[in-house]
């Protein structure tokens, strides 16, 4: 999905979002787990407001295990409950439930005063694009594929998916513009896959990534291509790389084009490893 994010699209897109706010006690905020920074909506929080919330931090199978502790500490430090999530495989969906349930205990507490028992807490999740947001629905509705309100013989409006734990689930994600303030964060959407290659060349974006791979774990490089990284600069790597992986063009030239893809796609399917590319210590 390529979504251009204008003003005029921000104001809708947020307008209608909250719209369905004012259904929902509590707020799945999704973030990629290789970046959270970079993929936070940078007005969450004055959109969300008041309203409980829960940071999932997905594609936590592609991020390093130790940042991704970090990370949950860091939201942890901050009293706000962060989960560890692949939605693609299931795995930590049932703590999403569990940690909604513990986000509402005061208002549960406050209607069962009321003598109101067993009203179903109802949430939502919120996302920029390609963050995992239709997989994390369909994981927790417990179906495979079918891209949310894509269906035929679906009613039009709002569905709710009955979840554990009296919970019930929007049907219909949030979907949020991604911070485009640094050059940065621009960056390490594109290296994600958040935003589409066409915006950026791809050929300077894999050079920048192998860039940054070699600041931050040359053995991932080392192990996966078989290359040497040792006082190499990026181009260097990036050649090494083209060769052995057989990207060459008549008359031994590198094929960059064929290179840049290579090393971007295996990157994004998490074929070179688990990586973090932003530190809570960033945040700092
Ligand atoms: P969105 O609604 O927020 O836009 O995102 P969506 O669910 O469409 O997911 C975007 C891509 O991220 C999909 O891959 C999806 O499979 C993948 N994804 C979602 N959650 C996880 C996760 O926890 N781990 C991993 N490794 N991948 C995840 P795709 O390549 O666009 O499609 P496909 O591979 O499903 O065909």
């Amino acid at each position: 999905m390529n979504i251009q994010w204008y003003p005029g699209h921000m104001k809708k897109t947020r307008d209608a979002l909250q719209k369905n706010l004012k259904l929902v006690d509590v707020v799945f905020e999704l973030l990629d787990s290789r970046i959270p920074n970079s993929s936070k909506n940078p007005q969450i929080d004055e959109i969300v407001g008041n309203k409980p919330r829960v940071v999932i931090l997905n594609k936590c199978d592609l991020s390093s295990e130790k940042e991704n502790n970090k990370w949950v500490n860091y939201y942890k430090e901050k009293n706000i409950s962060a989960i560890l999530v692949n939605a693609a495989s299931g795995k930590g969906t049932k703590q999403i439930i569990n940690e909604a349930n513990i986000a509402m205990k005061e208002k549960i507490e406050r209607l069962k005063k009321k003598g109101i028992m067993n009203r179903p807490i109802k949430a939502m999740i919120v996302g920029i694009p390609n963050v995992g947001k239709s997989t994390l629905i369909n994981s927790l509705a417990g179906r495979k594929g079918a891209k949310t309100g894509n269906r035929p013989g679906v009613t039009k409006g709002n569905q709710w998916i009955k979840l554990r734990g009296n919970l019930e689930l929007l049907d219909t994600p949030g979907i949020l513009w991604p911070k485009f303030e640094d050059k940065q964060v621009g960056f390490n959407l594109a290296f994600t896959g958040a935003i589409r290659d066409e915006i950026m060349d791809t050929e300077t974006l894999a050079l920048r990534l192998i860039e940054r791979l070699l600041i931050l774990d040359p053995k991932l490089l080392i192990q996966r291509y078989n290359v040497d990284t040792e006082g190499l600069t990026g181009i260097e790597v990036m050649d090494s790389i083209a060769v052995k992986r057989g990207c060459i063009v008549k008359r031994g030239e590198i094929d960059y084009a064929r290179v840049a893809h290579l090393v971007l796609d295996e990157f994004r399917r998490g074929k070179i490893g688990r990586i973090t590319l932003e530190t809570p210590e960033y945040m700092i």
